[in-house]
């Protein structure tokens, strides 16, 4: 049979789609798919040899049968083999990594790889853009002016070798089998299975070479896994992939209920990010950073336990080498290392538009996942994978959950280059709060922690 392969060119590919059916039927009617079926269909999906609506099928049936434990390591092996393989090895010391699985508000990576740096961590970050309702470390980042995020591997070395940190945007070599797999999903109404998230990041993570892998696994109404028992079996199924590839794997579940810092915003994010590495800004984000940072610190092997990491963190964030870090990182990257004493030189909007609170009382919720893409919708994120962001656009929050508000109280500011866009999508944020007469439980921003030895509350 001819069909059109992706590259729109005819192919004689009967017998690749006879086998693809068998692939398709074995996991529709809940059967196992062997390492071999899984190989052939990740080669096939890369070469371009298997039609969309093969691979679609196939999605469509892991969706609803879902994968084993095996099934999930397969797939995620063949995944991180589809292109090339980090060697990190010229970098000397134990080479960490950090991936979150996505939020609204999350800055940690640019603040973790200065803030663990100055401890004493190397980190050679390969991070994405935004998608959806979540922003993207990369599009944060070259909102500074001069900023580079496309490196080669060699390069990237170099830049650890000079600074300890770097932070690059994932090359189209790296899994390219994720490339594609994830932009059906993401058409297909497939995205949201727990096999085919675990293989995604771990096939990245694995491929991008660190000896350990910290995950942020985030949970609430701004995730992608928004139950906790959801959110629970991903970090499971994500540690134990790393583990069984021989890679040490720390998972922590984060609460992602309300954005994670007070800012939106690229350049805005940028800020945010400075005023913690500084010492300026307290709250959630600093939290979070700090109990992230530790872990790295304790799975690098400079410290011994999370207590001891925190308070070197703690340190480096009081004598400015966290800012100084991130500084260098800067330069070292193109770009402009004099934001950190003017950060008007980052592209803002000319004005802050304030909003007040429609409602009273004390706020219960916030919709965290629409805001963002409310947001994205507006310009700070893109619609889709070609759009450019606005770097310059977002919103400032003033208010958390569990505070008390009265009608006419600031609740946010919104950064725009109009009055009249800042009124439209003010009026869209303002519907997100809710409010109650009592006060709500919050929950904290560190929900548990999963290792190679299951789940646990956190004690400390
Ligand atoms: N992040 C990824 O890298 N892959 C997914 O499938 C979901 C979130």
């Amino acid at each position: 049979m001819t069909t059109i392969n992706r590259s729109g060119s005819s192919s004689d590919n009967g017998d690749e789609q006879r086998f693809m059916v068998d692939i398709i039927t074995k996991k529709r009617d809940g059967g196992r798919l062997s390492n071999r079926d899984i190989e052939y269909f990740v080669q096939g999906v890369v070469d371009g040899v298997i039609p969309d609506y093969q691979t679609a099928a196939l999605l469509m049936a892991i969706y609803w049968r879902g994968l084993g434990d095996d099934e999930v390591v397969s797939l995620t092996r063949s995944m991180a083999g589809s292109g090339v393989q980090l060697d990190l090895s010229d970098l000397p010391g134990i080479k960490v990594d950090k991936h979150s699985t996505g939020g609204v508000a999350d800055t940690t990576s640019i603040i973790l790889a200065p803030l663990a740096g100055a401890a004493g961590v190397r980190m050679a970050k390969m991070s994405g853009r935004g998608l959806g309702h979540t922003g993207g470390t990369i599009d944060k980042l070259e909102s500074i002016p001069g900023f580079r995020v496309n490196f080669s591997v060699q390069e990237m070395i170099g830049l650890v070798q000079e600074t300890g940190v770097a932070i690059v945007e994932q090359t189209d070599d790296l899994v390219p089998a994720d490339r594609l797999l994830y932009a059906l999903r993401d058409v297909t109404g497939t995205a949201p299975n727990i096999g085919l998230i675990a293989s995604s990041v771990m096939s990245k993570k694995l491929a991008a070479g660190s000896d350990r892998i910290l995950l942020d696994v985030k949970t609430g109404r701004g995730a992608f896994m928004p139950r906790w028992s959801d959110a629970v079996e991903l970090a499971e199924v994500m540690v134990g992939i790393g583990e069984s590839f021989g890679v040490q794997t720390v998972a922590l579940l984060t609460n992602m209920e309300q954005p994670l810092g007070r800012r939106i915003g690229n350049s805005l994010e940028i800020l945010e990010a400075m005023e913690v590495l500084s010492g300026h800004k307290k709250g959630e984000l600093l939290e979070l950073c700090l109990y992230l940072g530790a872990e790295l610190l304790v799975l690098a092997g400079l410290a011994q336990s999370r207590r001891e990491g925190a308070e070197k963190l703690e340190k480096c964030i009081a004598s400015g080498a966290a800012l100084d870090k991130f500084r260098q990182m800067v330069i070292s990257q193109g770009g402009d290392g004099r934001i950190i004493e003017k950060p008007e030189l980052l592209p803002l909007a000319e004005r802050s538009y304030p909003f007040g609170s429609t409602g009273e009382g004390y706020i219960w919720s916030v919709e965290t996942r629409e805001m963002g893409q409310a947001l994205a919708n507006f310009g700070v994120g893109r619609a889709a994978q070609d759009k450019k962001v606005d770097p310059s656009l977002g919103v400032s929050l003033h208010k958390r959950l569990g505070d008390y508000v009265r009608k006419g109280d600031l609740l946010f500011e919104v950064a725009a280059h109009s009055e009249k866009d800042a009124g439209i999508i003010g009026a869209q944020l303002q519907k997100m709060y809710t409010f109650k007469p009592t006060a709500p439980e919050v929950s904290p921003i560190i929900l548990g922690r999963v290792d190679s030895t299951g789940y646990h509350e956190l004690t400390d």
